[in-house]
């Protein structure tokens, strides 16, 4: 039987980190692809050379050419420029655009039944592009926004209540970027919502720390945006998709008609398995969440209106 193989775009810092993170987790063969020439193939043999050491048994490999990834059960699309200081995500939406659509379609060229994780930014512009380019269904494309957003709330939660990030649940849903989507009744520490143990001031400082994550990692690190967490996040999917797990986490996906919403992509909560989105969950929001919803998806439709895809 063909072992599981996931390919892993970019072998930047996410991609990088994405590759060891999925290969020590030991449950598919990784081709890590970059268009630089040894980047790829000396990353993926240092850490190759950590199976020993750690005991994973599957094989990643490094490459530059697209016909090695052939056969991949996901793809996770990390190339394209990351922000600088300063800069948001949107700004990188002419460029990453065209990067995007290029490596997608090679993708989908090698590996036509594979499932589409983006991790370039704008993610959910950039969803929308892998899912125009791949021609594929949309429940085979996806992007990284609420699971590493939602982590980042949690972390921000159990650091404020001083406890373990595992009694911490949160969604965050909406625009990867500054019109992202919280919910604090979604946000619970042992089952309990936040807005019964923290006040109003505290909430939305915690919420607006979690909208600004990653720019505070960016204004941080100086040269390079967030990669632990993010290549964590993309990580869980991937391997949800591959375990068929069906586990429930909030992902940009690109929406017909649910939560009211067509033609646009934002994070909404969606049920993860084989063959990628099986369910696009509803979580029940009142009217007037419903229209902050509507607010953030509108942000990322002017986004999509503003690309030209070439042919
Ligand atoms: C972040 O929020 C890279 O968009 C990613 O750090």
């Amino acid at each position: 039987m063909k072992p599981v193989k996931i390919t892993v775009v970019g072998a930047g810092n996410v991609g990088a980190s994405l590759g060891q993170r999925l290969i020590e987790k030991n449950f598919a063969d990784v081709v890590l692809l970059d268009i630089v020439e040894g980047l790829p193939q000396g990353k993926a043999l240092d850490i190759l050379e950590s199976g020993p050491v750690l005991g994973f048994t599957h094989r990643i490999t490094g490459s530059n050419s697209y016909a090695d990834t052939a056969g991949s059960d996901v793809a996770v699309i990390t190339s394209g420029a990351a922000r600088k200081p300063g800069m948001s995500r949107e700004d990188l939406l002419k460029i990453n655009t065209g990067i995007v659509s290029s490596v997608t379609k090679e993708i989908a060229r090698y590996s036509p039944d594979a499932v589409i994780i983006v991790v370039a930014n704008p993610v959910d512009a950039m969803t929308w592009v892998a899912c125009q380019a791949s021609g594929f269904p949309r429940s085979r494309v996806m992007g990284l926004s609420g699971a590493l957003d939602g982590a980042r709330l949690a972390t921000f939660i159990a650091l404020e209540a001083n406890v373990p990030v595992t009694d911490v649940n949160c969604w965050v849903m909406g625009e990867h970027g500054s019109s992202m989507v919280v919910f604090p009744r979604f946000a619970t520490i042992k089952g309990k919502p936040i807005t019964e143990i923290f006040s109003k001031e505290v909430i939305d400082r915690l919420v607006q720390r979690a909208v600004n994550g990653g720019a505070e990692i960016v204004g941080l690190l100086k040269t390079s945006s967030a990669f632990y967490a993010p290549s964590a996040a993309a990580g869980r999917m991937a391997e949800a998709v591959i375990r068929d797990s069906s586990e429930v986490i909030p992902c940009a996906a690109c929406l017909d008609g649910e939560y009211g919403l067509t033609g646009t992509v934002i994070g909404v909560p969606v049920k993860l398995g084989k063959g990628g989105i099986q369910q696009i969950v509803d979580a029940g929001l009142t009217a007037g969440e419903s229209a902050v919803l509507s607010a953030s998806a509108a942000a990322v439709r002017k986004q999509i209106d503003s690309i030209e895809l070439q042919g």
